[in-house]
């Protein structure tokens, strides 16, 4: 009579198993990105600027169909701050009290800014409301250098 080898194979694969598990997970969570959080962003376009040329402060990733946005000067949101605005129900962009009369917004978010001067440099924020009424906010720089 002879033992059969494979009575020990059992005691084994447990072990094969979790580490395939584990693997598994480790890739699954490493390559897992919910869809719906594209990083919204920007970005001065150029970076930097001489002063009486135009710059961009462009958005990336804004979410679709929001509700409503703002652009302020600096990072605190207050009416004197506020350079315009935009209400989807309306389709009307509003110049705010911060407005100099060279800032022009468009439907994407993204700010004009033409003839710059050397006081534009600084931080500037984008307020929006989505869909869910959810606020948000994202702050971008401008560098305005002379000749
Ligand atoms: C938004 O619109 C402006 C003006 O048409 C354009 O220059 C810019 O590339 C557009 N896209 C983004 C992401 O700002
Ligand atoms: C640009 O702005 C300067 C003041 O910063 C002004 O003297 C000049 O007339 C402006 N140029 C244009 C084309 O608007």
């Amino acid at each position: 009579m002879e033992w059969e080898p494979h009575l020990s194979i059992p005691v084994h694969r447990p072990i094969i198993h979790l580490c395939l598990l584990s693997s598994l997970l480790v890739s699954l969570l490493a390559f897992w990105n919910p869809p719906t959080t594209a990083q919204v962003t920007t970005e001065s376009v150029p970076p930097n600027v001489v002063k009486g040329n135009d710059v961009l402060l462009r958005v990336h990733n804004l979410p679709e169909n929001i509700l409503a946005c703002g652009w302020f000067r600096g990072t605190t949101i207050e009416p004197s701050n506020q350079i315009i605005s935009y209400a989807a129900h309306s389709q009307e962009i509003t110049p705010g009290a911060a407005h100099t009369g060279r800032e022009t917004l468009y439907y994407n978010g993204s700010l004009l800014f033409q003839n710059t001067s050397l006081e534009d440099t600084g931080d500037y924020t984008l307020q929006y409301v989505k869909i869910n009424a959810q606020i948000e906010r994202v702050t971008g720089q401008l560098r305005v250098f002379g000749e």
